[in-house]
């Protein structure tokens, strides 16, 4: 195991995300249909213990240096605080960042960063009520607005925000969310939103592309390349000024999955909530670890099978090359809600 996660494309994989629960309390469009999914049994998600156990394989043997737990949405799991106060006592210095739709964050902000949590992303599409709610067919943004008030509060930072605009939805608002955000000191990322919802109802006409973003940003703001290094990061990160004026407001990102994919410098490895390992947020196939972790396999085995599995992780998912709409490109059964984002 002293190679780590290694691929056939030489990429290493250093970060690893574990989705908590397939299980979420909004329903957004792009990701869930409004009557939700069937959910998994409490026996066929991950416990709290085997969590720990895939954790520390994969920081003592694997060489993962990174760990962000997701969902569906990890909020709704009871024992949440327990698995970060685990975590964080077996990995003192490991950096553990969660990624969450903040419904009912403002209540356990302080208790998650207390039990050790670092840092934390949440969902934010809309500040509009009426459009929050079109969008999650939920009427929760109150309580999101305090989540995201409650973790600044709190120091989970730096915090960031994710959005995903929608043609004729939320993609007016594009200038006003970053504003928010800016004066907020919170880090917004624009996602094109990438055909994984459950419905199957993505095309490429409806997406709200990079270039289409920066263009909607330049109505109010001026976009610099940040000179920092990307990093293998999703998000392409820009300063953000106004228009003469040599003041730094802070950074927007750009996560382009679609029109500009950035497979080539991958590092992450995945765990859905049922233990199966995913290559890619793509990958067709998977890898159960939870038979392993429930039988009387030892932890170099253990380790040996998700090597494995990282070894077929796809050169790319394919979309840039095929078309999305291309006949080639075969949407995944699997929803953003069941692979964590
Ligand atoms: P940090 O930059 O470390 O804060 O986290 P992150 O951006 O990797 O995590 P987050 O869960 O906030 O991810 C935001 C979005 O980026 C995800 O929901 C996806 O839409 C996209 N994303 C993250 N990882 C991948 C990936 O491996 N491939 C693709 N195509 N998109 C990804
Ligand atoms: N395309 C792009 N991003 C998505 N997310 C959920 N579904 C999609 C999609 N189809 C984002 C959410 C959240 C993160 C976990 O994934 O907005 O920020
Ligand atoms: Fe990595 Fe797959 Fe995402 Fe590309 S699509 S960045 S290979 S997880």
């Amino acid at each position: 195991a002293a190679s780590g996660l290694l691929d056939r494309f030489g990429r290493r994989a250093t970060d690893l995300r574990i989705s908590l629960t397939d299980k979420c309390n909004l329903r957004c469009s792009y990701c869930m249909p409004a009557e939700g999914l069937s959910w998994l049994q409490r026996s066929q998600v991950l416990t709290a213990a085997e969590i720990f156990r895939l954790v520390r394989i994969a920081v003592d043997s694997l060489a993962v240096r990174e760990l962000r737990l997701t969902g569906g949405e990890p909020l709704v799991r009871a024992d949440l605080v327990e698995i970060i106060a685990g975590l964080r006592a077996a990995h003192p210095e490991l950096p553990i960042s969660m990624t969450s739709n903040a419904v009912g964050l403002a209540k356990k902000a302080a208790a998650l960063k207390q039990a050790g949590l670092s840092r934390i992303n949440i969902s934010l599409d809309s500040l509009h009520p009426e459009t929050f709610a079109q969008l999650t067919r939920r009427p929760f943004l109150d309580q999101v607005l305090a989540g995201i008030d409650a973790a600044l509060a709190a120091g989970l930072t730096p915090l960031k925000v994710n959005a995903v605009l929608m043609r004729g939805i939320n993609d007016a608002e594009a200038a006003e969310l970053l504003a928010w955000c800016l004066e907020r000191s919170i880090e917004l990322r624009f996602i094109e939103q990438m055909p994984l919802d459950a419905d199957h109802g993505w095309t490429r006409e409806g997406m709200i592309t990079a270039a289409e973003t920066r263009e909607l940003l330049s109505s109010r703001f001026v976009l610099a390349p940040d000179p920092r290094l990307r990093d293998g990061a999703p998000a392409e990160r820009f300063e953000v000024r106004l228009p003469d004026s040599a003041e730094l407001l802070g950074t927007v990102g750009i996560i382009a999955s679609v029109t500009e994919p950035f497979c080539a410098d991958c590092r992450r490895t995945r765990i859905t909530a049922e233990g199966k390992v995913m290559s890619c947020l793509f990958s067709r196939e998977e890898v159960d670890l939870l038979a392993l972790l429930r039988s009387d396999a030892d932890d170099d085995a253990i380790a040996a099978r998700w090597q494995q599995a990282m070894w077929a992780k796809p050169k790319a998912h394919g979309m840039d090359h095929v078309g999305l709409d291309s006949a080639d490109y075969v949407q995944s059964e699997r929803s953003m809600s069941a692979i964590g984002g």
